[in-house]
């Protein structure tokens, strides 16, 4: 993870990298720093903690120079303190990198032996002391292109040098590094979202390719030292702010436009008056798709388990899903005829990505479904499905995912119609129930009022567990990853059927255990399972679309969103878990947007 920005400028940078380094926070927030070049020295301020600290330090003491670079730390190697912080600088250079270097005790312990210290415990600092020992004998870009031979693992760098104080030398291999261009300016990110306010003009780096930027010039170079050239893209313009307006912090302000986002995102592909669904140019032809294959992290791999029982309600297509850390180092057996998606908020997880270059190397077709369409993952597959989300600021998903779980679903019945797996009247009435839910979802923020009173139920909880079956089962580990995420209490999501085979064992006097069962073909054996958890103690907070009064004095609490398509149904039941996790941690005061160990693109593996 961390965020890297760099700025070559005829003007002084320093705030400048202060406003993107706010917007790289979500990549990490354990420590800021940056570095810049003035009087011919490189001026390096750092601070453990959020960039508001580093503000603070530098409207005490301010640092100028049109040239500098700057960082935020997601920690890997070493505490969050201080020392650790970014910008890793020698008396001749100053480093910023995102990534983890694998072979940096073997590199650390070579250097030790010629006699040269290390101030800090990361793996960066050995990319510091190589440059600044090749710097006795060669220029800048040779003396990085030689230390980048040594490393092994991922990363993307900003190197800046004493002696050359108008260029910034960027390089990537695996980490994500883009390039923007303005009058007079040019920067470097990790990101375009970091660059966004100051140019729309971007070029990405790819893999092994390396850059030099100064205020009016950008040269690039392959692995192999070859000057490149790098396509241009123009940034479009975002209807959806990343502003938090008058909401409180940036989950709540997500939770609640999402009868928007969803309104959106239906527009995007439906059309309303043909009834039919606006997806074309399918990678493999549908008919002859032998197998679909869903790969995610985290939220986005729920969406995955949701897909899968989309998928094989609606068509006849085989289904596999897998979590990408797992899939990336499995002993796969590709199949050209498969299709390979992708769900990836940020487009820029290491794990996911990794798995997507995977599917490349075995010359496979892939898909992703991204919110950002700029991201590595978007840029690499064959096919992209933009969710059409709009920036995601809030650590935790919520907005993605319901904008990837529409997507699968409307690909589901693209997919289910264009193989002739559902006809018409089934098509056209789920595209008519599809366009219900914005509407649906508004019902569903509605019980708001009746969650922050349950949330209570929490405060002294030891842990919670989280049940469903079905459609839900994937509802109930979000909610239990929501809860842990953001409340830092333990819980637990299970299908309701399993918890016999080991997990009653944790029902205890009180515990809470959060029931999710719509009425579906499951719901009298979720009742079932329910009465087993009663039997032992369990405080049950339940939540369905059953029509009938909830009378039974065994729940403590019901909630109840509207009924719409039963396969729709696990979308309204995600609102009422995401405002759960929301209020239990605004009563236990953690810190929303930010919460702790975490970071929103995890671009490390
Ligand atoms: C949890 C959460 C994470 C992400 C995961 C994948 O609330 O946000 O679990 O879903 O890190 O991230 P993306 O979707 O960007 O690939």
């Amino acid at each position: 993870m961390c965020g890297i920005i760099g700025i070559a400028s005829n003007k002084s940078v320093s705030t400048n990298i202060i406003n993107s380094l706010k917007k790289l926070e979500y990549r990490g927030y354990d420590s800021a720093g940056l570095a810049t070049i003035y009087n011919n020295e490189i001026n390096e301020k750092k601070c453990s903690g959020r960039v508001e600290e580093l503000e603070k330090i530098l409207f005490k003491n301010p640092t100028d120079g049109n040239l500098g670079i700057g960082h935020v730390r997601w920690a890997t190697h070493g505490v969050p303190n201080i020392i650790n912080a970014h910008p890793h600088s020698s008396d001749v250079v100053s480093v910023v990198h995102n990534g983890i270097i694998e072979n940096s005790n073997e590199l650390k312990k070579e250097l030790e032996s010629k006699g040269l210290n290390f101030k800090s415990q990361t793996d960066t600092e050995v990319i510091t002391i190589l440059i600044t020992e090749a710097l006795k004998k060669m220029t800048p870009l040779n003396a990085v292109f030689q230390t980048l031979q040594k490393l092994k693992g991922s990363f993307a760098l900003g190197i800046i040098f004493k002696s050359h104080r108008d260029i910034i030398i960027g390089a990537r291999r695996g980490s994500p590094l883009a390039v923007g261009y303005s009058k007079e300016e040019n920067y470097l990110g990790s990101d375009s979202y970091a660059l966004k306010s100051m140019t729309n003009k971007i070029s990405y780096l790819d893999d092994g390719d390396l850059c030099i930027l100064s205020k009016d010039k950008v040269e690039f170079y392959d692995f192999e030292q070859k000057k490149i050239n790098k396509k241009v893209y123009i940034l479009s313009d975002d209807k959806n702010t990343a502003e938090k307006g008058d909401y409180k912090n940036f989950m709540a302000k997500e939770i609640f436009e999402q009868p928007t986002t969803i309104k959106t995102c239906v527009n995007e592909y439906v059309d309303n008056l043909k009834k039919d669904i606006n997806i074309y140019n399918f990678p493999i032809e549908p008919k002859k798709i032998n197998k679909i294959v869903l790969v995610g992290c985290g939220t986005a791999y729920h969406s995955c388990i949701v897909a899968k029982y989309w998928f094989e309600e609606i068509t006849s297509l085989d289904v596999e899903i897998d979590i990408a850390s797992e899939f990336r180092y499995r002993k796969v057996k590709f199949n050209i005829n498969n299709l390979y998606i992708f769900v990836s908020q940020s487009g820029e997880t290491a794990d996911t990505a990794a798995a997507l270059e995977l599917c490349k190397k075995n010359n496979v077709k892939t898909c992703s479904i991204v919110n950002s369409v700029e991201s590595t993952i978007a840029r690499n597959s064959d096919w992209v499905l933009p969710i059409h989300a709009g920036p995601e600021i809030g650590v935790a998903s919520t907005k993605a995912f319901l904008g990837q779980l529409v997507v699968l679903y409307i690909l589901s019945l693209k997919l289910g119609k264009t193989r002739n797996d559902i006809n018409q009247t089934t098509y056209s009435t789920s595209i008519t129930n599809l366009e219900k839910l914005p509407d649906s979802l508004k019902e569903c923020l509605k019980t708001e009022n009746r969650i922050q009173v349950m949330a209570k139920e929490f405060l002294d909880a030891k842990g919670s567990m989280f049940l469903g079956r079905g459609l839900s089962f994937p509802i109930a580990l979000e909610g239990a990853l929501k809860l842990k995420e953001l409340s830092y209490l333990h819980a637990e999501g299970y299908p309701a059927g399993e918890m016999k085979h080991g997990p009653l064992a944790l029902i205890e006097e009180g515990l809470p255990v959060i029931v999710i069962a719509p009425k579906d073909k499951y719901f009298e054996k979720t009742i079932s399972n329910m009465q087993e958890v009663i039997a032992r103690g369990g405080k049950i907070l339940f939540i369905t679309d059953h029509k009938k009064e909830l009378i039974n004095e065994n729940i403590r609490f019901g909630i109840r969103v509207p009924t719409i398509d039963k396969l729709l149904t696990p979308i309204l039941l995600t609102i009422p878990i995401q405002l759960l996790a929301y209020h239990v941690a605004l009563l236990k005061n953690c810190d929303i947007d930010k919460p702790r160990n975490l970071a929103k693109s995890v671009t490390v593996e």
